[in-house]
């Protein structure tokens, strides 16, 4: 069904094929390496047994289902998403798994799900949105991560598009939109860090194009001390 996109512009919203393709499309583009970049992504995410991780525009879960076996049966995953097509996949893909949700919930608006999780993950969606509104999906982060919790992002690094060797530099500038050419021009630690983030890590994937940055939310002590 198609869904009224609030950013043209952007291409994080997905059409209806995309949507039902994505994880095929993916493979395809990426000439059959995207299977196992996200598995040495998800791998350095250090998650343990237990944890409780929520996914920001969790797609058809295929990151999900990774992630799973190193929560174990204690721990938990949720996703959001706002395709009825993703949602279709991922409700399908869990549909015997009692420790994994699914909700139909914007990320760009200001939100509370009433709970706080030790991880938020978020791929490849940040990047898609306009700079105020990348704010507000920060501190819907924030808001949903215990003090010392962790923000996993993996998106696009820290790039000049200029100094990038021409067939790159076509590929990225014809494949993604608008919003991606500024994400990649940002220092995004010192963004995180007016949302409470601190004690960062990375690592890089794709020639340094993309990477999983690690941000820790402060600890309340740390919080209270600012006041
Ligand atoms: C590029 S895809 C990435 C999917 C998944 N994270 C992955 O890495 O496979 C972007 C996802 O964000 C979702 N999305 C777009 N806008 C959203 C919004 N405002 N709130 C929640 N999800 C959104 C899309 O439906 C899509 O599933």
């Amino acid at each position: 069904m198609k869904q009224k996109r609030l950013y043209p512009e952007s291409k994080v919203e997905l059409t209806p094929f995309i949507a039902r393709n994505y994880d095929m499309l993916l493979k395809a583009a990426s000439l059959g390496r995207y299977g196992s970049f996200v598995r040495r992504a998800i791998e350095a995410m250090d998650l343990k047994s237990g944890m409780h991780v929520l996914d920001l525009g969790c797609g058809s879960g295929y990151n999900a289902a990774l992630m799973l076996p190193f929560l174990g049966p204690e721990g938990s995953l949720t996703g959001l998403d706002i395709s009825i097509d993703m949602e279709r996949q991922f409700r399908r893909r869990f549909q015997h798994y009692t420790n994994v949700n699914f909700k139909n919930q914007r990320i760009d608006i200001p939100f509370d799900l009433g709970k706080i999780y030790d991880v938020v993950f978020m791929s490849f969606v940040l990047h898609g949105f306009p700079h105020d509104v990348r704010g507000v999906i920060l501190e819907n982060v924030s808001r949903h991560l215990k003090p010392g919790g962790h923000l996993m992002l993996l998106d696009f690094a820290e790039f000049d598009i200029h100094r990038m060797p021409f067939l790159h530099r076509w590929v990225f500038t014809h494949v993604e939109c608008v919003y991606a050419f500024d994400f990649v021009q940002r220092s995004w630690k010192e963004i995180l860090s007016l949302y409470d983030f601190e004690y960062f890590s990375e690592k890089s994937f794709f020639k340094n194009y993309i990477r999983l940055l690690k941000a820790q939310k402060k600890e309340a002590f740390q919080e209270e001390l600012r006041f």
